[in-house]
């Protein structure tokens, strides 16, 4: 079986190659990665010398391009991580988010179609259901949750998620979708909350917590993630969605306070800021489908997996170092300048 994963040297991305190719010898995992800001082959040092893997770099929405390389490769399946993931770059500059993650996915439903891909995964984000108000703990997302966008970004997701679902039911496309809450874990971009926090707090930094601190993410480990993917790929039902979390909602503040008290930081390093435009209240995810369905249990809950991936942050400091150190200065420079 020939895999190909594209955005495999970003976070998830680069979680889900280490996953699929120590997990199966036997497939080739071809990973296609543009390596924009957030694409890092230093993600991909542990598996790169293995002989099931190789990278192509490449833009998921270069027609002709995508076209060579499915001709070439001769894809079994298909799964779509590639995206401008960060909604606060969404605000400042919308047209990337369009053209990645909207016409990106349309060129690859058209190269799945035309080259008889026999699964198409289109990996989304709850994001597209829009948010839930903070006095309804009662209120979760389901599959059938109406799509409701917020940011750019999300419009992006929720427009991609459209085009996959149309193709399945106009042409027979044989995709499958997964609609997963905030991840966290090993190699996440220091742009993200939970990075962000745990880079700045180890070099006692001010910590930006938007507006009062009281928005709620849903936080799933991302080889949790990972592991939902893998199943949906192999017994997931052609045609379907499927919600991927697992309940650990958590305010930003809550995060904010564990991550300081794992590393013995004052709480004084909190300064809040001006909140983000739009900003959603609440995201959580009723996973009953992919749980029942397929058997889906996530490993971690928030206590054991932030405490993993805060050792991680501390045993691998030259991996985002090295980030943080470049052209991510002035990024941090310019989206925090009226902020910090
Ligand atoms: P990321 O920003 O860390 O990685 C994105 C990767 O895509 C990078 O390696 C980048 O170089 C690559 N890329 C960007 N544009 C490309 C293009 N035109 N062609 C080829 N490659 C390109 O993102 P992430 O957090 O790993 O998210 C991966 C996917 O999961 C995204 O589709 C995102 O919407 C979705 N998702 C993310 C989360 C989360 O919490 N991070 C939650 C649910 C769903
Ligand atoms: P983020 O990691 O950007 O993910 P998303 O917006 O896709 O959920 O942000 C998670 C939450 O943390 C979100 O409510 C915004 C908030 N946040 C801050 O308070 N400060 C920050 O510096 C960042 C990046 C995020």
């Amino acid at each position: 079986m020939k895999v190909l994963v594209t955005g495999g040297a970003g976070f998830i991305g680069g979680n889900f190659v280490h996953h699929m190719v120590n997990k199966y010898p036997d497939y080739q995992i071809v990973n296609l990665d543009l390596l924009t800001y957030a694409g890092n082959l230093e993600t991909l040092k542990p598996v790169e010398d293995k002989p099931n893997y190789k990278f192509v770099k490449g833009d998921i929405a270069d027609e002709a391009f995508i076209m060579d390389l499915f001709e070439k490769e001769k894809f079994d399946v298909v799964v779509n991580f590639a995206a401008e993931s960060h909604v606060d770059r969404s605000i400042e500059d919308p047209g990337i988010f369009v053209q990645t993650n909207v016409m990106g996915t349309r060129v690859l439903l058209d190269a799945s179609r035309k080259f008889g891909v026999k699964r198409y995964h289109q990996v989304s984000t709850d994001e597209v259901y829009g948010d839930l108000p903070l006095d309804r703990p009662d209120l979760f997302f389901t599959e059938n949750t109406p799509i409701h966008t917020s940011s750019p970004y999300s419009a992006s997701k929720a427009s991609a998620d459209l085009f996959v679902l149309a193709y399945h039911r106009t042409f027979g496309t044989p995709v499958t979708v997964s609609r997963c809450s905030n991840n966290y874990g090993p190699y996440h971009f220091p742009e993200k909350l939970i990075p962000l926090m745990i880079s700045r707090a180890l070099a006692d930094e001010e910590l930006p917590v938007y507006g009062n601190g009281e928005n709620v993410r849903d936080w799933l480990h991302v080889s949790d993630h990972c592991e939902a993917i893998d199943l949906i790929i192999h017994k997931g039902k052609v045609g379907e969605v499927y919600n991927i979390g697992g309940h650990n909602e958590r305010t930003n503040l809550q995060v904010v306070q564990t991550i300081l008290k794992a590393l013995d930081k004052p709480e004084s390093l909190i300064k809040y800021v001006k909140d983000r435009p739009g900003h959603d209240r609440r995201y959580a995810i009723d996973p009953t489908k992919i749980e029942t369905e397929l058997g889906w249990k996530p490993k971690y809950n928030f206590d054991t997996g932030i405490a993993q991936t805060i050792q991680w942050y501390l045993d691998n400091e030259d991996w985002w170092k090295h980030i943080i150190s470049g052209e991510y200065q002035n990024y941090f420079a310019e989206m925090y300048k009226d902020r910090l």
